[in-house]
């Protein structure tokens, strides 16, 4: 089944047409969905026409066509992965059993906890992004907003049909529950921190979809190794989407860096902190970029919850959620007598400590986050040198603005140092974005909404959209 089924209301290769009851289920949800989208959604652009990809097959070649679609007719659809032949619980006390198709009685509440906080990001993300439309440098770089936008909200379909499928009548309560969040929300916040922060301008999107968008990625990769099939194959749909949402973090990332990199080296101005300068090109002062980057990669931090947990612990030795890559490392897949080292704070400043594999679970998946951002880094780093400009973009200390694990609330700065509160608090400004910062922003993020046009503070991407020139009518605007 890996063609998709268009002929229902929602497209779909997991056989809809023969399961009434979950059809009826998914349709009677569906125009709560379409509401949520149209209030939540983004503003200003309902109407438009937007060259927008879909997907038509699970095949990994080819399962996507692109066409003008206006976002509120998107197919919206539930697919999954092609089923793995004798596929195996991956990891804990199951390891080496054949996976389970049906939900296992004992780890029904874990099982619907993890695909409902898993579901809570997706439509957040959408909520959060909502008002960029408005102030998007480019039409190419609108469509990739919108893009982004849909497949959120395809992601968030993907949850909903495991709920309803699978959870019975709390699923379905649930699935309501999913669109009646709001991110930022006092009375019904998102379930995450950094799904209710504010993503006010490009340059935070292109940092969120970089940093948060590959916490999601690292958490999709854990569960595509679920030992609950179903899981497992919808998430592992999901990566093929997600793919395009790193690229559109790490090129956006990259290309506003090179243009601040390439504007500078043009004018003849050498020092990155002669901020008045700079900002007079027309282009981000890359301090500014490093404090994004500081306050992004610290909120993204959060979402790998406590380093030491028992939630994990317990989710792994359930077999629900396994390490990343699990198939891939060469252990027992059980971990009751492994360690892993965790850094923790000590009166000796920060020191390695070895704690029992099983409940640092959450503390690598946050390892192997932090080494999958370094070839983005590393690749903006060689633009500014290559333009001769003295400057290095870094990765803040992990124990840097944390809320949540070991190094909540702690005064400690982006270089590790541990501080005293009153010199930290008078030096957050260097750390984070400012008033000043935001002001500026907002001054510089005009909209460009004519074919080929590019803001002054982000580099043209080095080609087109799948074939398309850079210079295509991406989004149609109705005038
Ligand atoms: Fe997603
Ligand atoms: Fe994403």
């Amino acid at each position: 089944m890996s063609n998709v089924d268009y002929d229902l209301l929602i497209p779909n290769n997991v056989g809809l047409s023969d399961d009434p009851k979950l059809r009826r289920a998914l349709e009677e949800w569906h125009p709560g969905y379409i509401d949520w989208w149209m209030d939540m959604g983004p503003e200003g652009f309902q109407t438009a026409d937007v060259w927008l990809r879909t997907a038509i097959s699970v095949d990994k070649s080819g399962w996507a066509k692109f066409g003008y679609v206006k976002m509120p007719d998107y197919r919206w659809g539930v697919l999954l992965a092609q089923p793995e032949e004798g596929r195996q619980i991956p990891c804990g006390d199951h390891y080496g059993e054949p996976v389970w198709q049906e939900v296992p009685g004992e780890y029904r509440a874990m099982l619907r906890r993890l695909i409902v906080v898993q579901g809570d990001t997706e439509p957040a993300s959408v909520e959060q992004q909502r008002l960029l439309g408005k102030s998007a440098p480019s039409l190419y770089d609108l469509r990739n907003l919108f893009q982004v936008n849909v497949e959120e909200g395809r992601h968030l379909w993907a949850m909903v049909y495991l709920l309803q499928k699978y959870f019975g009548r709390d699923g379905r309560e649930e699935a309501v529950e999913l669109v009646r969040r709001r991110s930022g929300s006092e009375e019904q916040p998102r379930i995450l921190g950094a799904f209710n922060e504010k993503t006010p301008d490009w340059l935070s999107f292109f940092m969120f979809t970089f940093f948060t968008d590959r916490d999601g990625k690292m958490q999709l990769e854990s569960l595509a190794q679920s030992g609950f099939d179903p899981l497992s194959r919808t998430c592992r749909f999901m990566l093929a989407e997600e793919a395009h949402h790193m690229f559109v973090g790490d090129t956006g990332c990259g290309r506003i860096i090179r243009r601040t990199a390439e504007a500078m080296k043009e004018a003849g101005i050498e020092d990155p902190y002669d901020s008045e300068a700079v900002r007079a090109l027309g282009v981000i002062d890359l301090p500014l970029i490093q404090r994004k980057m500081n306050l992004h990669f610290s909120l993204t931090l959060d979402l790998f919850g406590s380093e030491e947990s028992t939630n994990a612990a317990n989710y792994y030795t359930a077999g629900l959620k396994a390490r990343y890559h699990e198939d891939q490392i060469q252990d027992d897949h059980k971990l009751h007598d492994a360690s892993y080292p965790v850094m923790k704070l000590t009166k000796d400043g920060f020191v390695s400590e070895e704690i029992p594999a099983l409940n640092g679970l959450n503390a690598r998946l946050r390892d192997d986050f932090v080494e999958d951002c370094a070839g983005g880094i590393r690749r903006w780093n060689r633009d500014i040198a290559e333009n001769g400009i003295d400057f290095e973009l870094r990765l803040p200390h992990i124990a840097f603005n944390r809320q949540v694990g070991d190094f909540s609330s702690l005064p400690i700065s982006p270089a590790g140092e541990i501080l005293e509160d009153s010199e930290y608090r008078a030096r957050s400004t260097e750390w984070l974005p400012t008033a000043d910062d935001a002001a500026f922003i907002e001054e510089l993020m005009q909209p460009r909404y004519e074919i080929g046009e590019f803001a002054s503070w982000i580099a043209r991407p080095s080609k087109g959209v799948l074939g398309q020139p850079i210079e295509f009518e991406y989004v149609k605007i109705p005038g």
